[in-house]
């Protein structure tokens, strides 16, 4: 039985109503990625960007996985049926995939719903808003931040994700335009394997030349196909 990892980006979600990074004209819901989701902006403007996540947050609460989401979560139990392993990786901040039913989900650049302590660094769940005066839950500092990864800091998991590309049979990535590294480069991984790679997306990504076979579409047609074909095949 075979072992896939599927990386997953922006465009997964795209269809639930959540923006995508780069395809409006460089802005991310009207900012410049670089003035609200980088460790210097929040020293800068730590107001601005609180209130930008807490934007994204109760944008978050009024989104709905879609078929997408939900064929992934459906591709994940009918492998584990079968013996198999499916490891979501995503980039996405989101929990659509969750809420979908997934469960084995590595959210690479955090999580939407989370928040930290820069003085204790515990995590809490957290979907209402936050600002600079909130008070740490554990130990009362005003040190709160969104609990994402920003432009220049380390992606999360990346020893599990690169222990699964190592055993992975089939790298799949959905939606994601391949320009953010280290994710970018999860498909030259696998290749340097023999790893089958698999591109689903709107259009070609900046690396879609690496790819062993591409698929273009939305995500809420060509995945929900992909995995029928997928099970029907093993
Ligand atoms: N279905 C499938 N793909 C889509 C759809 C859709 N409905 N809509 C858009 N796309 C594709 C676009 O063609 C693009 O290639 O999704 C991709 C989205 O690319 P980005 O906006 O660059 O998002 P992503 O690749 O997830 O960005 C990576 O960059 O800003 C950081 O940390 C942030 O996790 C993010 C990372």
């Amino acid at each position: 039985m075979k072992n896939y990892v599927i990386l997953s980006g922006a465009g997964l979600s795209a269809e639930s109503g959540l923006a995508t990074f780069r395809d409006s004209g460089g802005l991310w819901e009207g900012h410049d990625p670089m003035a609200v989701a980088t460790p210097e902006a929040f020293a800068r403007d730590p107001d601005l960007v609180q209130r930008f996540y807490n934007e994204r947050r109760a944008g978050l609460l009024g989104a709905k996985p879609n078929a997408a989401h939900k064929a992934l979560a459906k591709f994940e139990q009918e492998i584990a049926t079968k013996g198999g392993t499916v490891l979501l990786v995503t980039q996405n901040v989101d929990d659509l995939l969750e809420r979908a039913g997934a469960k084995n989900i590595l959210h690479m650049h955090g999580e939407l719903f989370k928040i930290r302590c820069t003085q204790c660094h515990d995590h809490f769940l957290w979907k209402q808003d936050l600002s600079t005066q909130t008070p740490c839950p554990s130990c009362k500092a005003q040190s709160l931040r969104p609990a994402i990864v920003w432009f220049g800091e380390m992606p999360l998991y990346m020893e599990e994700i690169e222990r699964a590309l190592l055993k992975a049979d089939l790298f799949i990535s959905i939606g994601t335009s391949g320009s953010v590294y280290p994710a970018a480069g999860f498909v030259d991984m696998a290749r340097a394997r023999g790893t089958d790679c698999i591109e689903l997306n709107l259009e070609p990504s900046d690396n879609h030349h690496l790819f062993t076979k591409t698929i273009y579409g939305p995500a809420g047609d060509i995945v929900p196909r992909w995995v029928e074909e997928e099970l029907k095949g093993i």
